[in-house]
């Protein structure tokens, strides 16, 4: 039985790399040592892709796309489809798992410096797949036709209309229709199962391949690439598997208790993952009373609403996305890991999660004066992240940084 599977890996290996892929990528590639819970969120963030694409393909065996089936076709996969309930609610779970998971995995990424230099490349796949992630779900949440897929489609297009100019023929061009219709309900569905999808998985194989061309980071921040044995194998390195892939499975375990329990006892999350009015079809006729996007759009919704003019307040969202882009080049530090860093850099690492924290709860609830005064002073705080840590890096004062990975 071995000789034959030898006979058959070797029969593989001559007509296509199996055996030296594995090696390279999992078997023989070697990983820091000292990953702690943080570095669970990237695999994380695979096992949701994964969810998200196959609850997606069968969902879409009993969805209708069109304005008149659409939510009828919904409630009958709730009720008549055999664990259509359990495909559903894992899909809209799904989504807000995947943007809990993403936001920590990019948290990370900001609190060890996986972003600066060899990384940038790594980073910005990153954030293509954030920005292709955030239309996904957008375009997802139409789907229901619901009330809250109504309106806050009628928000968030309206807002193109903005743009001078040519802002009236973009949102024209976005709807396929002078009204949010079955013409755009058509176009969002075939945008969201088939091309956001494709590219968003073309996209996180570009991330892993820059990953490995590179290496991890790690939470000292150091490059165990930069210190190796005689055979040319990093001193503080250890192969991905098996020490890796037992420990992601800690990982998966503990999302999956958590999940589960979202899954099972609370799937609409307490009106943030799901909300009340989506229960209710679409009617062009009866606006909401209070119109919010999903919880994990509204740090940047509440920058936009911050703004009183509407092209600012769009300018301003749309910077406050692109200016995480640039990151790799306003971080001028030469230490990564916040654990070496000065404390000014600690602080302003924390106001800025305070910040967004704050921001995504001033974006989910109805403005009142008081509370845009409170997303002016948040937006503020947001943005002064980026220009702080342009400003003080370059200079920054450091903690001497150990050759060798800690524990
Ligand atoms: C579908 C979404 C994503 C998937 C499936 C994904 C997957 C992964 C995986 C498996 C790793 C290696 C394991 C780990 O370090 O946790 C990784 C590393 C990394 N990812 Fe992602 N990622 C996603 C989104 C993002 C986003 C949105 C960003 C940031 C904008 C990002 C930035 C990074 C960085 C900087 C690393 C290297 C971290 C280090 O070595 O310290 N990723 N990603």
């Amino acid at each position: 039985m071995m000789t034959m599977l030898k006979n058959l890996q070797g029969w593989i290996d001559a007509r296509i790399p199996m055996t030296a892929t594995y090696n390279r990528h999992v078997g023989q590639y070697a990983t820091p040592k000292n990953f702690n819970f943080w570095y669970f969120f990237g695999s994380l963030a695979l096992l949701v892709l994964v969810n998200q694409l196959l609850t997606g393909i069968w969902l879409t065996m009993n969805y209708v796309p069109s304005a008149e089936g659409a939510f009828a076709s919904v409630e009958y996969i709730m009720r008549d489809v055999e664990y259509g309930w359990l495909l559903r609610y894992m899909h809209s779970t799904g989504a807000s798992a995947f943007f809990i998971v993403v936001y920590l995995h990019m948290f990370r990424g900001v609190i060890y410096g996986s972003y600066q230099k060899p990384r940038e490349l790594l980073w910005l796949f990153g954030m293509l797949i954030f920005l292709v992630l955030m239309a996904e779900a957008f375009m997802g949440y139409l789907l229901p036709w619901g009330q809250m897929s109504f309106w806050g489609a009628q928000v968030i297009i309206s807002l193109f209309g903005a743009i001078p100019v040519i802002g009236d023929d973009i949102t024209l061009w976005i709807r396929g229709d002078y009204v949010i219709s079955g013409a755009t309900l058509n176009r969002f569905f075939a945008l969201h199962v088939i091309a956001l999808p494709l590219v968003l998985v073309v996209l996180v194989f570009l991330h892993l391949i820059a990953l490995h061309e590179v290496g991890s980071n790690n939470p000292d921040g150091i490059e165990i690439k930069k210190n190796k044995d005689e055979n040319g194998w990093p001193v503080d390195g250890i192969p991905f598997h098996p020490y890796y892939t037992v420990k992601d499975i800690m990982g998966v375990a503990g999302f999956l208790i958590a999940f589960c329990w979202v899954l099972f006892y609370l799937p609409d999350g307490g009106g943030y993952f799901l909300e009340r009015p989506n229960f209710e079809p679409a009617n062009p006729l009866k606006t909401p009373e209070h119109i919010a996007p999903v919880w994990y759009f509204t740090p940047f919704y509440a920058i936009l609403r911050a703004v009183p003019n509407k092209l600012g307040g769009v300018v301003m969202m749309g910077l406050s996305i692109a200016v995480l882009f640039v990151l790799p080049w306003l971080d001028r530090c030469k230490v990564k890991s916040v654990r070496y860093r000065s404390m000014f850099h600690k602080l302003n690492i924390g106001q800025f999660a305070v910040s967004f924290i704050i921001l995504g709860y001033l974006g989910a609830v109805p403005a009142t004066p008081e509370l845009t005064i409170a997303a002016r002073v948040f937006t503020i705080t947001y943005f002064a992240f980026f220009f702080f840590l342009w400003l003080y890096s370059k200079n920054e004062k450091t903690k001497p940084v150990p050759e060798r990975l800690t524990h």
